[in-house]
């Protein structure tokens, strides 16, 4: 399976902080934000992996994450002119898809907790079909929203209604089968004039082949949409990585426990950041004194 990034934009919610930046490049506590989507891609076992943002930003991703090389990873990018929609990540996305199963992850969508692994591992064997994730949250209209019929089976899904029938926000994780690129291809402009991935989803529930799989409520799924989202989410990560001693989203991390380096190229990378504290974190994680 393959793992597209879609991290465009103008993030006009956070202005002046995304004035000259983008937001996927802001920090979440200690690190950028957009590392966080990029992991879990990677937890899925997913190594190539397109980028997707704007034109002005593209240089800095490269400078940041490179050709994922020392991640063991292959990253490519591709730029999105006009963010007019989430669906048009398959539309530029395309050629690197090239008729497999491919995973959409969105930028400033943060995902955590012990279940995290199994549940994304298993979505990245999806061969038929599509697989998305519901979250309960306090304000569903701001999302996708699914809903049920009396049994808890789906019965629908909608973009932003202004009565939600069930508080199940759709998460920024979609899993799809080789089919995604064509029905991307043959969407028209929502009402708000974007290409909506809702529409996707419609698209595959109407055949019958929509999964949507609840994140219980030990899982905790951010987004930095907003000052206070952003913000909360820094606090949210603070906390458990103070506590715990491990570090969430860490790109070198996960590389290392998946097996996609080496204990030489860890070694490299932690060497890489000297004294300071992540570089710290990384060299005892590749000294075995941090288990
Ligand atoms: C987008 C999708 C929405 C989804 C949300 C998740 O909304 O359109 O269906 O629930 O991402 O973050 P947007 O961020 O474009 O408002």
């Amino acid at each position: 399976m393959k793992g597209i990034v879609l991290a465009g934009g103008h993030g006009t919610r956070l202005r002046p902080m995304t004035q000259v930046v983008s937001k996927q490049l802001l920090p979440v506590y200690d690190k950028p934000l957009i590392y966080y989507p990029l992991t879990t891609l990677m937890l899925a076992g997913i190594r190539e992996i397109l980028l997707i943002s704007t034109p002005q930003d593209m240089p800095l991703f490269r400078r940041l994450l490179g050709d994922g090389r020392q991640w063991g990873i292959e990253l490519t990018y591709r730029a999105q002119e006009e963010p007019n929609g989430l669906a048009q990540a398959f539309v530029l996305g395309r050629t690197f898809v090239s008729g497999e199963p491919c995973a959409l992850i969105l930028g400033d969508n943060l995902f955590y907790g012990s279940e995290l692994i199994g549940i994304v591992q298993d979505a990245a064997t999806i061969e038929r079909g599509a697989r998305v994730f519901g979250y309960h949250v306090s304000d569903p209209e701001r999302y996708g929203v699914v809903s049920f019929d009396d049994e808890g089976n789906v019965s629908g899904i909608e973009e932003k209604p202004a009565s939600p029938s069930s508080s199940y926000a759709v998460t920024g994780l979609y899993f799809y089968d080789r089919d995604v690129c064509d029905i991307a291809a043959a969407l028209r402009p929502s009402r708000r004039g974007e290409y909506e991935i809702t529409d996707v989803n419609r698209h595959y529930f109407d055949r019958g082949l929509l999964q949507v799989r609840i994140l219980g409520r030990g899982m905790a799924w951010l987004d930095t949409g907003t000052p206070e989202a952003l913000q909360d989410a820094s606090s949210f990560i603070a906390t458990i990585e103070r506590r715990q001693g491990f570090k969430i989203g860490c790109p070198e991390e996960v590389a290392w426990r998946m097996k996609y380096i080496d204990d030489a190229g860890f070694e490299r990378l932690a060497a890489g950041f000297g004294q300071n504290s992540y570089g710290k974190y990384l060299s005892r994680l590749s000294t075995g004194s941090l288990r």
